[in-house]
């Protein structure tokens, strides 16, 4: 059995679908702290709290687990508001993770971050090995969860295997309380209203990645021989970079009448302490990643499906209206 964690968060949602597509949906569990309000037919729910030690080695005894994609985490922003919570979920969460894995020989999938560099690391085309002081509690849950895998990797044995994502933008789950988050918000509110307020500065730059390939990565990355796996912490990982203003002028290319200002508040700060590039040849030799997807190709994708989206949503919303009125 195929263990999801936080599978209803932003990349969860995506990779459930993938892996329940390609292994059947008796194979994937996809647990979350709560149970999610839409279920899908023939999925196997269940709920789990990764900071409870008990919780995780119950779940993957009683259902035969062999692999795990631990995505329950706190983003960037929110650790920020909320350090002992990012802490507990990400630290105590990894560790649970690994511990119970090892025990129970299984294989472990775990995203780290760009977060985990900082103000004291080269901001252009980051190296895979390089200063990794990062200025957030987010941060430091990402680094310290690196060395967690890299340990267990090498003292235990235990197959984990780790990339740090860069943002990631997608139009099934919205992401939450990240740093990243206006590169996905600006496309809901360009549809919505033709107008976004952008809470970082129009030169803003990120490296960044569309889902298909964050997914593709993972899938990759755990499908790549052993002995290719030079990186027991975790591989960086891009696929462009832009600034927020750039976004904008690629989203206007569609949407010409599109206006964006710009008021950045507390997450400027963490936005300037991330790389703008990175460097990720690592991946690319040892286990040829390679993303699909490039800006201009990742806008058009992006705003058929957020258009789809928010047809239905208004068109649920009609009809619910209509049901109260009625
Ligand atoms: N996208 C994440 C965030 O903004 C970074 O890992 O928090």
């Amino acid at each position: 059995m195929i263990l999801i964690t936080g599978a209803s968060g932003q990349i969860g949602v995506d990779l459930a679908d993938y892996l329940v597509e390609k292994h059947g949906p008796d194979t994937v569990l996809v647990t979350d702290l709560r149970m999610p309000e839409k279920q899908r037919p023939n999925r196997i729910y269940d709920v789990l709290d990764v900071t409870y030690m008990e919780s995780v080695e119950k779940i993957i005894q009683h259902r035969n687990v062999t692999e795990i994609y631990h995505l329950a985490g706190i983003l960037s922003a929110t650790g920020e508001r909320h350090p002992e919570l990012a802490w507990n979920v990400n630290v105590n969460g990894v560790r649970n993770v690994l511990e119970a894995a090892r025990r129970f020989d299984c294989r472990v999938f775990w995203p780290s971050s760009i977060a985990v560099f900082g103000p004291t690391t080269p901001k252009v085309n980051t190296p895979q090995a390089t200063v990794t002081e990062p200025g957030t509690m987010y941060g430091a849950t990402k680094v310290t969860g690196e060395l967690l895998c890299k340990f267990h990797a090498t003292h235990h044995g235990l197959d984990v295997r780790s990339v740090r994502f860069p943002g990631i933008i997608s139009h099934a789950a919205p992401p939450g309380g990240g740093t990243t988050d206006w590169a996905v918000d600006m496309f809901f509110q360009a549809v919505r209203h033709g107008h976004y307020t952008c809470f970082v500065t129009e030169e803003t730059r990120l490296p960044m990645m569309y889902m298909p390939d964050a997914v593709k990565s993972v899938i990759d990355l755990m499908a790549a021989d052993p002995d290719r796996i030079t990186v027991r912490t975790s591989y960086n990982l891009t696929a462009f970079s832009f600034s927020a203003g750039e976004l904008a002028a690629a989203i206007r290319k569609h949407i010409p009448d599109f206006t964006c200002d710009y008021a950045p508040d507390f997450r400027q700060d963490i936005a300037d302490s991330w790389p703008q590039s990175i460097d990720d040849h690592c991946a690319q030799d040892d286990w040829d990643w390679q993303p699909d997807y490039n800006l201009d190709a990742m806008v058009t994708d992006m705003l058929h499906h957020v258009r789809i989206r928010i047809e239905k949503e208004e068109a649920e919303a009609a009809v619910n209206e209509k049901s109260e009125s009625g």
